[in-house]
C-alpha cells in the first residue's frame, strides 16, 4: 500500500430532474469546482476518520472510506482518512456522493490501481446506498465527472455530456434547514407506492421540464432555462419534497428577477438554486434574508482527479 494517497472529487448541483430520476426520468446536473478532499495516511490500528467538517458525527463517513478501500482491494486497517471539504454538509450539494469518489480514487491511489470511469460510477452508487436505500447514482457522476450532463439511471447509467453555449452563472442559497435525502426519497416512494398513476404523470411532467432545459442550455437561452426551472420546482412541491423555507427562498429569488429558481437535491430543505441577469445583485438579495448564498459557475470546464 502507497501511503500517503490523496482523491478529490467535486460538488454538484442537479439543474432540473431530482427525485423523478430516481424512477428512471432523465435528469440535468453539473459538478461544482468546489468539493472535498480524502488524504490517506499511515497510522497504527483500525481505521479512523479525521475531518473538518461535521460529516464525522455518525458512522457513514467511516463507513464510506472502510468500504471504498475494500473495493479497491485494501484491508483498511493502519489508516487515517483526513477528510477536507469545501462543500456544505447535509444541503443537497453532493457532500455525500463527493466523499464516495475521492475516497474511491485515494484508496485507488494508495492500492497503486486507476479506476476507470464506469467502475467509478458503478461503485459510487454502491456507496451511495450508505445514505439512502435507492440512489439513481446521479450525485456520484456528477461528481465523479465534474462537467454538465444528462443522466438516465441504469446498470450503466446513460451520462450524456451537454456542451452549453456559455458557462453558467448559478446563485446557491442555503435554506439552513436540517434535511435528510432518505427521508425525502423514502416519503415520496410512500406516496409514490399509495398513488403509482398520479406520481408517475407527475415524474412525467417533469422529465418534460428537463428535455425543456437542456435544449435551453444547449441554445445558451437562459429566460427558458429559468422558466423550466420554475415549472419543475411547482412540480416537486406537488410531489411533497419542497419545505417553507425552500419556498421563502424561491419567492424572495424571483422578488430580487431572478429568471428562475428552484430547490437542488433531495429538498425538504437544503439548497436553492437561482438564475440571474445580475448574478451579483441576486445574490446580494438572498443573503439579506439571512441565507448562506455561495456563487457557481458550472459547464465551463470538466474536473479531473487530483
Ligand atoms: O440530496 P442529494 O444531493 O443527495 O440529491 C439527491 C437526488 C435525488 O434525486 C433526490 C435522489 C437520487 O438518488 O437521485
Amino acid at each position: 500500500m502507497k501511503l500517503p494517497a490523496r482523491g478529490r472529487a467535486g460538488g454538484k448541483v442537479i439543474l432540473l430532474g431530482e427525485h423523478a430520476v430516481v424512477y428512471g426520468r432523465p435528469a440535468l446536473a453539473a459538478g461544482l469546482g468546489i468539493g472535498l478532499t480524502v488524504e490517506l495516511v499511515a497510522a497504527s490500528g483500525p481505521l479512523r476518520v479525521e475531518s473538518d467538517v461535521d460529516l464525522a458525527l455518525d458512522d457513514r463517513p467511516k463507513n464510506i472510506v472502510a468500504r471504498a478501500a475494500a473495493a479497491v482491494g485494501l484491508v483498511p486497517d493502519g489508516i487515517t482518512a483526513r477528510i477536507r471539504s469545501e462543500l456544505p454538509s447535509g444541503a443537497g450539494l453532493g457532500s455525500s456522493a463527493a466523499l464516495s469518489i475521492a475516497a474511491l480514487r485515494a484508496g485507488a491511489a494508495a492500492a497503486e490501481r486507476t479506476l476507470g470511469r464506469d467502475d467509478e460510477l458503478r461503485l459510487g452508487r454502491e456507496l451511495e446506498t450508505v445514505f439512502h436505500g435507492t440512489p439513481s447514482g446521479i450525485d456520484p457522476a456528477a461528481a465523479a465527472l465534474g462537467a454538465c450532463f444528462t443522466f438516465v439511471r441504469g446498470e450503466p447509467p446513460v451520462v450524456t455530456p451537454l456542451r452549453l453555449a456559455a458557462p453558467l452563472a448559478l446563485v446557491i442559497a442555503l435554506s439552513g434547514r436540517a434535511r435528510s435525502t432518505g427521508t425525502a426519497v423514502a416519503g415520496l416512494r410512500a406516496r409514490w407506492e399509495a398513488d403509482r398513476a398520479r406520481y408517475d404523470a407527475l415524474f412525467d411532467r417533469i422529465a418534460a421540464t428537463v428535455a425543456d432545459g437542456a435544449r435551453a442550455l444547449a441554445r445558451g437561452d437562459l429566460d427558458a432555462l429559468g422558466a423550466a426551472m420554475d415549472a419543475n420546482q411547482a412540480l416537486l412541491a406537488e410531489a411533497g419534497v419542497s419545505a417553507p423555507e425552500v419556498e421563502r427562498l424561491v419567492a424572495a429569488a424571483r422578488a430580487a428577477g431572478a429568471m428562475g429558481a428552484k430547490l437542488t437535491g433531495g429538498g425538504a430543505g437544503g439548497a436553492v438554486i437561482a438564475l440571474g441577469r445580475d448574478p451579483a445583485r441576486l445574490a446580494r438579495a438572498l443573503e439579506a434574508t439571512g441565507a448562506r448564498v455561495l456563487r457557481a459557475e458550472v459547464g465551463g470546464v470538466v474536473e479531473e482527479a487530483a
